[in-house]
This record gives structure tokens, C-alpha cells and sequence, in this order.
């Protein structure tokens, strides 16, 4: 076990007066437990505690806790958003702790409080950027090379639930088909337990329909995002445990955000369906 020494909890009290973290207490170096799934590849291999939100006990506090951001990190918010919450939940072993620079917390923040606020929570107080130093030598910054994301690739983002048509007639597909800019079989699959993979997956591959502004190769992992953003949406498209195939429609708007339009459950009985994506590549809009 290492033991903190005096003058690094003395920089410590200096560094993040707010952090609620008990000075008193001396600190350890712990490998990062398998069970915290969501730094296990962070690319250090060893934590120290009580980490920088006060947790210390793995079992009951730290490896539970890093539970809560599973979701959020799993929606692909930003590239940084893992280094930044493990950087709190799972500070690196070094001499001293290394907190995100305020303007990383930003950075995460502005792409990320938008998906918590999609699955229903708000910006936890624990990562007010106030809290955060702003001198960056002292802290983990952004990556410049990360810090935008490319503005012209169709993305998806937070949005009603859209209407999932049940039993559709085939012309109700054909004009769903013509009025918006692309259309996928996809088959949705929810896990029963999650257990650090994501609750829900494109089961196989995405067909096309109608390609429209979509990448061929990126269409099965934007539908993926799509689905842990809006999560909340998605638990009511298919059961725990199960897959359903689904025939989607959207639109992609000029920010390059996709939204989905009209769900439609493909079961084997709907010919209605069927009809209609054959008849599509003949059919004039
Ligand atoms: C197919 O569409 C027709 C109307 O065009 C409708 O009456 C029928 O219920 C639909 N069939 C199914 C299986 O949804």
C-alpha cells in the first residue's frame, strides 16, 4: 500500500479546496477493479482512493457508483467524456492528483448535459466546472485534435420519441418512404443485463431502403448512438431480452443531427410492409 505523503495532501487542500474530500485521511493505490467496467481500458491500470468524489469503499461506493455514468459514456457524448469522468472516479496512481482542467469539464459538459437531459437527469453538482482548476499545466486538458467533432457527418441527437405506426397500410409506408430522407431495416436488441454493454444494439446488419444522406458504413453505429441517447425512447420499442426488426424513417436536418421519423415494427405477418419496400424502387413520389 502507498501512503500519501505530507506535501502532496498539503498541494491537494491548496488545489480543490471545494472537493469533498477528507484531507485527514491518508490515501492508497488500488489496481482498478475489473467490476468498474467504465475505466477498465482508460489506459492506466491503477487508481488511488478515496478517488477525487470521496468514494473509498470499491465495493460499496466506487464500483456501484461508476455504474451511474454508464449510460452517458456509452451514448459517445464526447471523445473525452471516459478520461474525464475516470479521472474523478478513478483518479490515476501518480505523486499527485490530477483533476480535469475546467475548460476539459466544459468541453464534456456542453456535449454531454444534452444526452443526460435526454435520459432524464440533469449536470450533477459533483461536476460543476466551477470546481475545476483552470490553469491547465496543472490538470488534464482537452486534446485539441478532439475538441470538435466533424461538423458534416450525420449524427444523432436527443429528440421526441417518434411515432411508432403499428400495422401500417402500404401506402402509409410508401409516402412515409418519399417524405423523408432515408429509410432502414434494423433489427433493436435490448439486453436483460446490461452488465457494463450497453443496454441496447443493432442486432446484424442495416438495410437500406433508402440510403439518402446516410454512410453506409457508419449507419449501424449512428442508429446504435441513436438508441443510447434517447434511451428512454428506446425502452419502449422492444422488451428486455428480446429483438425487434424495425422498419425506420428520418431525416437528417442541416446541423447534420439525424431524427428519426416513423417506426414501423416489421413482423413476418405484415406483407404491408414488404409490398411497400419492394414496390418503393419502382414507385414515383
Ligand atoms: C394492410 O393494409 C390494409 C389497407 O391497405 C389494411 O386494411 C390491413 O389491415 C393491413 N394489413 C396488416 C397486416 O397490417
Amino acid at each position: 500500500m502507498t501512503v500519501f505523503s505530507f506535501t502532496v495532501v498539503a498541494l491537494l487542500a491548496l488545489a480543490c479546496p471545494s472537493m469533498a474530500f477528507d484531507m485527514g485521511q491518508s490515501t492508497r493505490c488500488v489496481p482498478i477493479p475489473d467490476q468498474m467496467k467504465i475505466c477498465k481500458d482508460v489506459g492506466y491500470s491503477e487508481m488511488r482512493l478515496p478517488n477525487l468524489l470521496g468514494h473509498s469503499n470499491v465495493e460499496l461506493e466506487v464500483v456501484p457508483r461508476s455504474e451511474d455514468w454508464r449510460p452517458l459514456l456509452q451514448s459517445g457524448c464526447h471523445p473525452q467524456a471516459q478520461e474525464f469522468i475516470c479521472s474523478l472516479i478513478a483518479p490515476v496512481c501518480l505523486d499527485t492528483f490530477i483533476q480535469p482542467c475546467r475548460n476539459l469539464c466544459v468541453a464534456v459538459r456542453d456535449s454531454c448535459a444534452p444526452v443526460l437531459a435526454c435520459q432524464g437527469h440533469a449536470w450533477p453538482e459533483v461536476l460543476n466546472c466551477d470546481r475545476f482548476p483552470a490553469q491547465e499545466d496543472t490538470c488534464l486538458s482537452p486534446h485539441p485534435k478532439l475538441s470538435h467533432f466533424p461538423k458534416d457527418l450525420p449524427k444523432p441527437a436527443c429528440q421526441n420519441c417518434p411515432e411508432v405506426v403499428n400495422s401500417p397500410a402500404k401506402k402509409t409506408v410508401l409516402d412515409a418512404l418519399c417524405q423523408h430522407d432515408f429509410a432502414v431495416s434494423a433489427k433493436l436488441y435490448r439486453r436483460r443485463q446490461p452488465m457494463g454493454d450497453p443496454e441496447f444494439e443493432i442486432d446484424g446488419r442495416v438495410e437500406f431502403i433508402r440510403q439518402g444522406p446516410l454512410l453506409p458504413y457508419d449507419t449501424r453505429h449512428l442508429l446504435q448512438q441513436w438508441l443510447l441517447i434517447n434511451l428512454r425512447c428506446a425502452d419502449t420499442l422492444v422488451r428486455p431480452g428480446r429483438t425487434q426488426l424495425y422498419l425506420l424513417t428520418g431525416s437528417v436536418q442541416h446541423d447534420g443531427s439525424v431524427v428519426l421519423t416513423r417506426l414501423f415494427p416489421w413482423h413476418k405477418k405484415d406483407a404491408n410492409i414488404t409490398v411497400a419496400t419492394r414496390k418503393w424502387r419502382h414507385h414515383r413520389c
